[in-house]
């Protein structure tokens, strides 16, 4: 996946706000779509096509998130193996007040929000503060972001929640939301980067903080593989649902003929790397064939599609991807267990 500065040109400049459809928000829902549709299926056709020609197969992990991928995430940050999503909502639990007390945001914006779950205690501790004005998610999901929108109307009658759907593949413009501001990434999204297209992520946002303002990241720390590996590989099998998913979103959106039970989920740690890969793995011999792409993808037995990466972080590794933007930790958190570690980070 690449940080595809020249990309921006193409997205329509920055939209037209437009109110959401009739549900009762008193205008206090807004809509940034800076994904057209037909960008939409031409940027998945180039995706698939692309990454489906390469020796080593992939697939952008961001076309997991349909409104069953997104339904699917949510199941997964309960399961008993999927540890980091409690281990981020313990640090929250403790701290987000001191963050929210270190940058005094009037505004949040989150990337790759998704449910906005653990986001409340950020709200929360904004609140209390008398601080809260303005919540700005991004995310590809608009099925994502608008559930949680909804849901978050009722609870905070003070809020403006804006949604942004765009790609952060590349840059997102966020001029529009105030400051000061507070950008939060959280559940160690941030490693499903590779190191480089990280760094010229955070560069990204860096570049649109004044100071003052934060960057809040959760990242997953390097731990035990076993560890590791079952919470990518649990027993009640969701995980490997999500990852099937992608072949679903493929079936429909590119007339394709993936077979899904053909196609084995595989999640494992490189060591050396220190990240997960996630596959779907061929179980024999076969041909696929994608209709809207006139196209036909031969696998082999055992082959498989790589469709996810996560890496995993030391204290050290996390301020070098800081660094990349010129920032500099300000606070670094860990759970109980140091299993997972949330970073504030400010402007160097
Ligand atoms: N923040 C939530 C969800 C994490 S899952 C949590 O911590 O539990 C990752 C989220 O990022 C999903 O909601 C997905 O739709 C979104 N996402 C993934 N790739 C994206 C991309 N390239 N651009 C925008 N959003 C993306
Ligand atoms: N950011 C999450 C992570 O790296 C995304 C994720 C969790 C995920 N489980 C997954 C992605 C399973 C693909 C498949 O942990």
């Amino acid at each position: 996946m690449s940080f595809d500065t020249s990309r921006t040109a193409e997205e329509p400049a920055a939209s037209n706000p437009r109110p959401a459809t009739a549900a009762a928000d008193d205008g206090r829902i807004r809509v940034r779509d800076l994904l057209g549709p037909r960008d939409r299926h031409a940027e998945l056709a180039r995706d698939v096509r692309e990454g489906l020609s390469r020796p080593h197969k992939e697939i952008p992990p961001k076309y997991f998130y349909d409104a069953r991928g997104s339904d699917l995430f949510e199941r997964i940050t309960c399961l008993p193996e999927y540890y980091l999503t409690r281990a981020e909502t313990e640090i929250l639990e403790r701290c987000a007040a001191d963050i929210v007390a270190d940058v005094s945001p009037h505004v949040l914006v989150e990337y790759g929000s998704g449910s906005s779950r653990k986001t409340r205690l950020l709200l929360d501790a904004m609140r209390r503060r008398r601080l809260l004005a303005g919540y700005a998610p991004v995310d590809v999901s608009e099925e994502a972001l608008r559930a949680a929108a909804a849901r978050l109307m009722a609870e905070y009658p003070e809020l403006t929640v804006t949604l942004v759907i765009a790609d952060f593949d590349a840059p997102v413009d966020l001029s529009f939301a105030g400051r000061p501001r507070l950008v939060a990434f959280l559940g160690s999204t941030i490693g499903n980067f590779v190191p480089e297209t990280a760094g010229e992520f955070v560069k990204s946002i860096a570049a649109q903080l004044d100071d003052g303002d934060g960057f809040l990241v959760g990242f997953d720390l390097v731990k035990d593989v076993r560890e590791l590996e079952a919470a990518y590989n649990d027993a009640a099998g969701i995980t490997a649902q999500f990852n099937k998913n992608v072949l679903r979103v493929l079936n429909r959106e590119l007339s394709a003929d993936f077979d899904i039970e053909s196609f084995r989920h595989l999640a494992f740690y490189d060591a050396e790397r220190t990240r997960i890969e996630m596959h779907l793995a061929s179980e024999r011999d076969q041909v696929v064939v994608i209709g809207d792409l006139s196209m036909e993808v031969d696998f082999r037995a055992g082959e498989s599609i790589r469709t996810e990466l996560s890496h995993k972080f030391t204290r050290e590794a996390a301020e070098r991807v800081m660094a990349c933007g010129g920032l500099r930790l300000h606070r670094w958190e860990t759970d109980r267990e140091e299993r997972f570690a949330l970073a504030l980070a400010e402007r160097g």
